[in-house]
């Protein structure tokens, strides 16, 4: 199953949270998966040096060509389903991934998939390296925090709905 879920608008003030713990300083890759409407895409372009790369995998392709008109050439767009993250990191010639930002509606896929693509993430992430799932509940946090040792949990109410984000450093 692929699954397309709602697209609740997210604001630019809790994309900026959510990728704040994001060293942009030495960090040239970056994945996010899940685009919609590009709040989070256009925060990280914004915090992203002129040499780093940001892949945007997104699987409504109504989403994905709309994410293609953000003028940036570090950007690339990908329209399909983030299930297939490791073949479009290598694909895409990008290896040593310094952070995932996710804002798929998790709790919404089947268990299969979620650890599918909980996997690949942890797979393509650099030593080091951040996963930041954004949640808007706590429904998966004990199958997140049984999975990740090295797992902590934020919240910002300056979303609606307010977001959770699961920030998981790989060891
Ligand atoms: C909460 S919305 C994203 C909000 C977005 N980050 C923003 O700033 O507007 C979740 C997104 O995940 C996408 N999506 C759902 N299932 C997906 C999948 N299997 N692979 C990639 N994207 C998926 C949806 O189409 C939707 O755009």
């Amino acid at each position: 199953m692929k699954t397309v879920g709602t697209v609740f608008p997210f604001t630019a003030v809790a994309s900026r949270k959510m990728i704040q713990t994001v060293d942009f300083k030495n960090g040239k890759n970056f994945v996010e998966l899940g685009g919609g409407n590009g709040a989070v895409t256009r925060e990280l372009l914004k915090k992203m040096r002129p040499d780093a790369r940001l892949i945007v995998i997104e699987l409504d392709p109504k989403y994905a060509d709309s994410l293609r008109k953000i003028a940036d050439k570090r950007l690339t767009v990908i329209q399909d389903s983030a299930e297939y993250l490791e073949k479009i990191v290598k694909q895409e010639g990008m290896d040593q991934v310094d952070a995932v930002l996710s804002t798929l509606p998790l709790v919404i896929f089947e268990k299969g998939l979620r650890n599918k693509i909980m996997d690949s993430v942890m797979r393509v992430l650099k030593q080091g390296g951040y996963y930041i799932q954004m949640q808007f509940s706590v429904m998966t946090k004990k199958e997140m925090k049984s999975r990740f040792n090295n797992m902590r949990i934020t919240f910002t109410p300056f979303n609606m709905p307010p977001a959770f984000f699961y920030i998981v450093t790989k060891e």
